[in-house]
Parts: C-alpha cells; structure tokens; sequence
C-alpha cells in the first residue's frame, strides 16, 4: 500500500504554479511526467502503471498546488483550490462557456462526484485523470487569470490543440475536447488520505468506466 506526500515548498509567491510529482512513479517516470504536464506532451510509452488503488496524503499541500500521481496507467491530478478559484466555478459568464456544465455526461462514477460545480467529494481537492478527451495529451495547469485569452479564469489549457477547461475541468466550448476530464473513483480514508481507485460507498457499478478517458 502506497503513500503519497508531497515535499513541502517555501516559496510563497510561486505556490500558485506549483507542480509536483508525487507517489508510485519511478524517478525517471515522475520526471517525465512533469515536464508533460507543463509542456502538454503525449504520455504514451513515458507512462508506467499499476492497476492498484493507490493512496495519497495531501496534508503538505500548499493551497494552489498541483501534484501528479498515477492510477491504471493514467496520470492522475490532485489539486488543491484555492477559495478565488472555487468562486470562478460557479461565474455565470463562465458557466455559459462550458460545453456540459452541470456534468450530465458520464465523465464522474456517480452523482456525489459531480457536487454541483465541484466535480469533487470535497470541494477544497480536486482529482481528475489528466488526460484530455480529445487525443490524450497532457493539459497544462494554467491557474494565472487572462493569461491564455483575455477573459481566462484559470484552469488547464492543452497545448496540443488547443483545448481549455477550467478548475473542475470542465472543457469550454471551442475546445476540440468534447467532454469534460473524467474523474476516477476514489474516497476519503480520512481527512488527509484519498484513496483512487475503487470507492466505499455501498451499490457503485465497479465495472464504471468514463465515455472517454
Ligand atoms: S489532445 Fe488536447 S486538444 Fe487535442
């Protein structure tokens, strides 16, 4: 049983743009992980897997900061919101842009993983599969506002083609991506440990797969 904790960080005014690598992933696989993640790389070979649940500690996490594990041989996204970032969410003029809002596609295993405009059991923590649903590429993590177009609230942006989602990620239309970033399943073990991979909760299909990955 693995766990992850992610190395703490002194520098406050770049915690925003934290991005670590973190859990079962070889060295060299979590380096190549993270220059994916900031370059939108195609993960492809670079990957390594376990099929396992895995688990991770977010007790260090700074607010703002983003770290990378991995789960089925997919890289996985845990980021934690800040409050201005959650408040983005729920921006009418945000919500207007999106493709699926209310996250009525089969990109979460349930309804309690959608939570309005939170696609999280918690608020506070995001996990998703970092993986774009148009062709698999390794979205950005671009939280700074107006920096990918003038009206940009934050969120991630895939270089590949193009695409953008916000902090739940939710894909905005325009984007070649179809459908919002799936959600794996995973639970709470306490307050500082998720456990990605399976879920505690009594009658969830655990054959539930995301219409795109
Ligand atoms: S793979 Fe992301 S936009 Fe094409």
């Amino acid at each position: 049983m693995d766990s992850i904790r992610p190395a703490p960080t002194t520098d406050k005014n770049r915690r925003r743009f934290l991005v670590s690598t973190a859990g079962v992933l070889g060295a060299g696989a979590a380096g190549l992980l993270a220059d994916a993640l900031i370059d939108n790389m195609n993960p492809g070979k670079a990957v390594e897997a376990l099929g396992a649940p895995i688990e991770v500690d977010v007790s260090r996490m700074e607010p703002g900061q983003l770290i990378l594990a991995e789960w089925k041989k997919k890289p996985i996204w845990i980021l934690r919101r800040e409050p201005w970032m959650l408040k983005t969410l729920a921006e009418p003029s945000l919500r207007q842009r999106l493709k699926d809002p209310d996250s009525k596609r089969n990109q979460q295993p349930a309804p309690q993983f959608v939570n309005g405009d939170y696609r999280a059991l918690r608020p506070e923590y995001f996990i998703a599969v970092a993986l774009c649903t148009h062709m698999q590429c390794i979205p950005g993590y671009r939280p700074a506002p107006h920096t990918v177009t003038p009206w940009w609230p934050g969120g991630f942006h895939c270089a590949c083609h193009g695409s953008m989602y916000d902090f739940s990620a939710r894909v905005i239309e325009g984007s070649p991506a179809p459908l919002n970033i799936p959600i794996p399943p995973y639970y709470w073990m306490s307050e500082t440990v998720a456990r990605i991979g399976e879920v505690n909760a009594s009658g969830f299909d655990r054959n539930w797969s995301p219409d795109i990955w």
